[in-house]
């Protein structure tokens, strides 16, 4: 016990020297815990200390005070000045931030997502339907037996088993609707839009993908006439395109699955006349629902009337954007999608 009070001393010094010379908060917490930590030198000294006759301790109680002190004095002070340091350290204002590029909605979500809410708004429900699709309600249900020529018009995609094929269009959505009357999970009337993808064989150009998106709607009421359809079509053209130059035409047209059947082309009048949007371009199918199609669904369903209608989203967000060929849509080439966002 005879050298206590040197230690004492000695721990001390060391540890105001340590202290002093600490540039920054973690070196001061390294040596907080080799002087001050429940393994540190204030420790071994409290040990020591503790071990002393009540006669040493007389004797040395003063100098092992005073070292315990000025440690904490000294991590004290060390702990205040790097923190006031932290404080003042000049900020560059000038340093340029990080460039962050951030992602933005794809110009046929943003579509969907309009006409979603223009028909919601009208007391619409969004349905959807499987992309692998089942003969029976891509054709079978909408009036196109397997011989029917109407098959060839929409050249398909079959699976392996011969039994499925990837969808051609969403009317097959319209058969999967009426089968739940049937099945008595759904009741007349109702209204109804589904988008999604579908799949062609076709040919690659300016206005035809083989793979693309339809927006198909239909309505299942009293007393429908084709008057009811070319409203609602002229509704949502006005509000998903917002301008007053849109230009829509209807030509008698087949489709199976309704009677009568239309084909809707829409061109808009001030654009250049040199360019692809001035002229007719084809937009949607439609008419009134084929009542073959609504007792596939079920019986009672023979007694109520409908239209339908199925249209290429892509050509739709063609004339929002002006944009004169179809491909930029799947090519998946950010410096074109960039424009849109
Ligand atoms: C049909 O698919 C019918 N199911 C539409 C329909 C629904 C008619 C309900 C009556 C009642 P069509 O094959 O014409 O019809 O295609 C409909 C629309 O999809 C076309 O007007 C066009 O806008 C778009 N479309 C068709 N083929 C392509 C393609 N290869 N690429 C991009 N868009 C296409």
């Amino acid at each position: 016990m005879d050298d206590f009070a040197a230690r004492c001393a000695a721990a001390a010094a060391e540890a105001q020297a340590a202290f002093a010379a600490a540039a920054d908060a973690e070196t001061v917490e390294r040596l907080r815990i080799q002087y001050l930590g429940r393994n540190g030198i204030e420790s071994a000294l409290a040990a020591a200390f503790a071990a002393a006759s009540p006669s040493e301790k007389k004797q040395f109680g003063p100098a092992y005070n005073h070292a315990r002190q000025a440690m904490r004095q000294a991590w004290e002070q060390a702990r205040q000045r790097v923190s006031t340091q932290a404080a003042e350290e000049p900020i560059d204002v000038t340093l340029p931030p990080r460039w962050r590029r951030t992602g933005s909605i794809h110009p046929l979500s943003r579509l969907a997502d309009d006409i979603e809410a223009v028909f919601t708004a009208m007391g619409y429900e969004c349905v959807e339907g499987p992309h692998v699709e089942l003969d029976e309600y891509n054709f079978g249900r909408l009036n196109i037996p397997a011989d029917h020529p109407a098959r060839d018009h929409q050249d398909s995609l079959w699976l392996a088993d011969g039994l499925r094929l990837l969808r051609t269009h969403t009317s097959s959505v319209q058969a999967r609707v009426y089968a739940e009357v049937g099945e008595g999970r759904r009741r007349p009337p109702f209204r109804c839009v589904a988008i999604g993808r579908v799949f062609r064989n076709d040919a690659i150009d300016a206005t035809h993908d083989v793979s693309f998106t339809q927006v198909e709607g239909f309505v299942v009421d009293r007393d429908i006439t084709v008057a009811h359809l070319v409203g609602v079509l002229r509704t949502m053209l006005s509000a998903v395109l917002d301008r007053d130059d849109v230009e829509i035409r209807l030509r008698p047209s087949y489709f199976p699955f309704v009677e009568p059947g239309f084909e809707v082309d829409v061109r808009l009048l001030r654009e250049p006349p040199a360019s692809r949007l001035s002229r007719w371009m084809e937009l949607l199918g439609c008419g009134l629902i084929h009542p073959r199609v609504l007792a596939a669904g079920a019986a009672e369903l023979a007694e109520w009337s409908g239209f339908a209608f199925g249209m290429g989203l892509e050509r739709l967000a063609m004339l929002r954007h002006h944009i004169t060929d179809i491909r930029i849509f799947h090519g998946g080439d950010l410096r074109s999608l960039r424009q849109f966002a």
